[in-house]
């Protein structure tokens, strides 16, 4: 069973941090909502904290830019990942948009 990480900053599994840290949240830089989501998601998720960052970036993208679509994911598990994406898509008043999850379960 993989570890979860607590912080919203990418670390090592040692705890130390790598030299490029540029995938994560710029906490106190724009990215807070993304941290917040981040801490609500991450019980849900075996997804790490930095590859939550970058999937919100992309569902921001997607709705800013009023791209169609559902999202899908395909292996939710407790479906943080999901959760990560339905809130980002809640913040920016995208409540149209279907939202596909398959699992065996
Ligand atoms: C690594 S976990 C997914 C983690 C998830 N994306 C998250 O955010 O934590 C893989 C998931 O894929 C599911 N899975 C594996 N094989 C599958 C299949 N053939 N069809 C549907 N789901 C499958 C497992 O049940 C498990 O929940």
């Amino acid at each position: 069973m993989r570890l979860r990480r607590r912080s919203v900053e990418p670390t090592h599994e040692d705890g130390t941090v790598p030299e490029a840290t540029s995938g994560g949240p710029r906490v106190g830089g724009g990215d807070e909502w993304v941290a917040e989501i981040i801490t609500a998601v991450q019980p849900f998720t075996m997804t790490s904290a930095q590859r939550i960052y970058g999937l919100c970036l992309a569902v921001d993208h997607v709705a800013r830019h009023q791209i169609p679509g559902a999202i899908v994911e395909c292996g939710v598990w407790k479906g943080g990942s999901t959760m990560a994406a339905a809130r980002t898509l809640d913040r920016m008043g995208d409540h149209e948009r279907h939202i596909v999850l398959f699992d065996t379960f």
